[in-house]
């Protein structure tokens, strides 16, 4: 990566009034997070509709207990980058909103560490995905912390409901699931207002989050890339970097 076009970048974030930003699991990669697809990427491995699905849940409610509690065990000791922070220090500056497809929640904890007991709101994502360290009850709805160890031995030592005794579940979107409607309307109206939509670690395949940085520049402005391989959104973008998100980041936004 040239400097020039490192420079390119920081003049486009910096004379934008409103930065949106999108990112995906290639901002937790550098933290030991596993990302989903490509040669390490958990799809290789495992079938999203096995695992992820509303289907597989009724089916199986234990093995997709199971596959949440493996994630939660490796996401639990990973420790936010220089990518997160240096995106939560810009973001509580103010005129930037992030948008997140991870549910490992690492901005929130970059968040909350950068604001120092002061307002971490403005650094807080507005998740997509869900988060895996939520569950929520599949009777009312309620939703809880999910970080005690998941017992997937039976049926009956799967975690439940607080209020109503029924099982929960990962507060987590799955295959053919619907986005939450205010969290996707709030992102798209974030993406629609930007004058410069920051795409960070994401193979940008995944719709309806993929559409964040269309909308901005359906509405004329314009994407800046971190990713250190070509993605469909490539071509599209005014200024393409191309490295880990680590390094990258804190050199753009510092
Ligand atoms: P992917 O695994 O599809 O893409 C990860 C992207 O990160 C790739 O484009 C990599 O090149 C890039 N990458 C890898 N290391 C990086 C680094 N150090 N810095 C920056 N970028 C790096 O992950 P997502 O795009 O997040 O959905 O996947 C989108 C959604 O698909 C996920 O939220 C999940 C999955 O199915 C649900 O679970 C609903
Ligand atoms: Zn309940």
């Amino acid at each position: 990566m040239g400097s020039g076009v490192l420079e390119e970048a920081r003049a486009l974030l910096g004379g934008a009034a409103r930065v949106v930003v999108l990112t995906g699991s290639g901002i937790s990669a550098e933290s030991g997070v596993p990302t989903f697809r490509g040669e390490e990427g958990l799809w290789k491995s495992f079938r999203p509709e096995d695992l992820a699905s509303p289907e597989a849940f009724r089916r199986v409610p234990r093995l997709v207990w199971e596959w949440y509690g493996w994630r939660r065990a490796k996401v639990a000791p990973c420790a936010p980058n220089p990518g997160h922070v240096a995106l939560a220090r810009r973001a509580l500056r103010g005129g930037m909103t992030l948008v997140t497809q991870n549910v490992d929640g690492l901005h929130e904890v970059a968040a909350l560490a950068c604001a120092g007991g002061g307002d971490a709101s403005p650094a807080l994502p507005l998740e997509l995905h869900g988060a895996l360290f939520r569950d929520r009850c599949t009777r009312c709805g309620r939703a809880s912390e999910g970080r005690r160890p998941v017992d997937v031995s039976s049926l009956e030592t799967l975690p439940r409901c607080g209020a109503c005794g029924s099982l929960l579940r990962p507060d987590v979107v799955w295959f053919g699931e619907a986005l939450d409607a205010h969290t996707l309307h709030a992102a798209f109206t974030h993406a629609a207002q930007a004058d410069v939509c920051l795409v960070v670690g994401t193979s940008a395949l995944v719709y309806p989050a993929a559409s964040v940085p269309l909308i901005t520049l359906e509405r004329g402005g314009c994407v800046v890339e971190v990713n250190p391989r070509e993605t469909p959104l490539s071509p599209r973008a005014r200024v393409v970097l191309r490295g880990g998100a680590a390094e990258i980041l804190p050199a753009l936004l510092a």
